[in-house]
């Protein structure tokens, strides 16, 4: 197992390119099970854990891969298995971004049940919701969800999600775009990998009316083509590393980004104290000498995304004064404060709402990650933290980001990647 180990105290400096966004190159390898002959061609794809367990589960399906360079070339002509197994979907609950295509190409699919989740329940209701109202029978049985079409192809309907979810909309748009007639979506998610995946469909072919709104139409089609994409930047990573510069004191530049997506995150780093420049395809951001404490309440796009809530948390530790801070997507997602307190941080969890308490003197420890953006808090936290500071488990931090350390190392961390045994 990989550990991280971190001397905290380095000003970080200089500047990095982002990497390619996760949570939209997910949807947009499922998609390609949609077409039924021809090669696609995808760019700046992560080289993240999360993508070698997807591409695993389009192989399990018959779908063809190859990855090099960030750039993943997949033909899904011969898919021939219409399930995915527990032991893929275990690893990764965004496999059931397979449902959706599957259904509206094949007419079936059998997906096992998402397993649990380290920040709480994360129910697949309204995924299966969307597929009913598109005319499939849905049925779970033996931890499976087994859905088909009597009459063989999905029928156009309208959903109209009562909570905003970016799974459930990807698997609505992925399944509407073959379904006879049309579709209407209200209150679809509007997240950037959202609007992504529909530019990517429609680049495939299909129509689609609101990209980027969270009403969405969409006319379906007989069959779509297999396409040349280049997908977006990863807006978590680019703020992960923002934060990073701003816990140190420092001042970094990202390149490759588009400011426009990050609003919500920027406005909350001035608020903070920092000062932000940004060009259209790049953030500057310098730390100043005292953090302002910041309120932020996580909520769907635009607003503050979740993502980054266990990140803020890390930086408002150093802000001189007390933060509140609230998630209205999962409520229990603070896995990571036990671990920062045991930092050297002071902060209360109250029913949804953590205060920090700052600012503190962190000292260097061993923590334990427990989920994705919990440990990238952590690693924030050891960057400032007196001494040593080292994350254990960086599996988690590996499904998400693309060579974190190589990326802080080269503005200025003391940060190595170690192997190490649990008793
Ligand atoms: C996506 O997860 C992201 N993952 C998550 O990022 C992100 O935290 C989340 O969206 C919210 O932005 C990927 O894109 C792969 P949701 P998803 O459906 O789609 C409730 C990371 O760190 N809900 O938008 O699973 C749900 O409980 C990961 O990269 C239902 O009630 O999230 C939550 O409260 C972690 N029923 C809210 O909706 C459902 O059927 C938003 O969840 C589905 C969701």
């Amino acid at each position: 197992m990989d550990k991280l180990v971190i001397r905290g105290g380095r000003q970080l400096s200089g500047s990095i390119n982002a990497s390619g966004s996760k949570n939209s190159s997910l949807p947009i390898i499922a998609a390609t099970l949609l077409a039924g002959k021809g090669s696609f061609t995808l760019h700046n794809i992560p080289d993240l854990r999360d993508i070698t367990t997807f591409t695993q589960l389009l192989n399990h399906l018959g779908s063809e891969t190859t990855f090099s360079d960030n750039t993943l070339i997949v033909s899904s002509r011969n898919v021939q298995s219409l399930q995915a197994p527990y032991e893929l979907v275990k690893k990764m609950r965004a496999s059931i971004y397979v449902l959706g295509p599957l259904l509206a190409r094949f007419g079936h699919a059998r997906v096992s049940l998402p397993g649990g989740c380290a920040f709480g329940p994360r129910p697949i209701d309204l995924h299966l919701m969307a597929m009913e109202k598109l005319g499939a029978t849905i049925t779970i049985e033996t931890g499976f969800i087994d859905a088909s079409i009597k009459g063989g192809k999905l029928q156009g309907a309208h959903i109209d999600f009562p909570v905003s979810s970016v799974g459930a909309t990807g698997n609505a748009l992925m399944a509407a775009v073959l379904a006879e007639g049309k579709t209407t979506i209200s209150n679809a998610a509007a997240e950037p990998e959202i609007e992504t995946l529909c530019r990517f469909l429609t680049a495939m072919g299909a129509t689609i009316r609101g990209t980027g709104t969270t009403e969405l139409e969409i006319d379906g089609k007989e069959s779509l083509n297999a396409i040349e994409f280049q997908n977006v930047f990863d807006r978590i990573e680019a703020g992960t590393l923002l934060a990073a510069a701003a816990i140190t004191g420092g001042e970094i530049t990202i390149n490759g980004v588009e400011p426009e997506q990050m609003k919500a995150v920027l406005k909350k780093f001035i608020h903070a104290g920092c000062t932000v420049t940004t060009t259209s395809n790049s953030i500057t951001l310098k730390s100043p000498d005292k953090l302002l404490p910041t309120d932020v309440t996580a909520k769907p796009y635009p607003s503050f995304p979740t993502d980054m809530q266990a990140q803020w948390i890390a930086l408002m530790t150093q802000a001189e004064g007390t933060s509140h801070i609230i998630d209205k997507v999962y409520h229990e997602r603070f896995n990571h404060i036990p671990e920062l307190n045991r930092l050297g941080a002071h902060i209360e969890i109250r029913k949804n709402q953590a205060i920090v308490h700052g600012p503190q003197h962190l000292s260097g420890t061993k923590v334990m990650s427990t989920d994705l953006r919990a440990s990238a808090s952590l690693v924030l936290a050891g960057l400032v933290a007196q001494g040593t500071t080292e994350v254990l488990r960086v599996y988690h931090l590996d499904r998400g980001y693309e060579k974190i350390e190589m990326k802080l190392k080269s503005l200025g961390a003391d940060i190595r990647r170690e192997k190490y045994n649990e008793f």
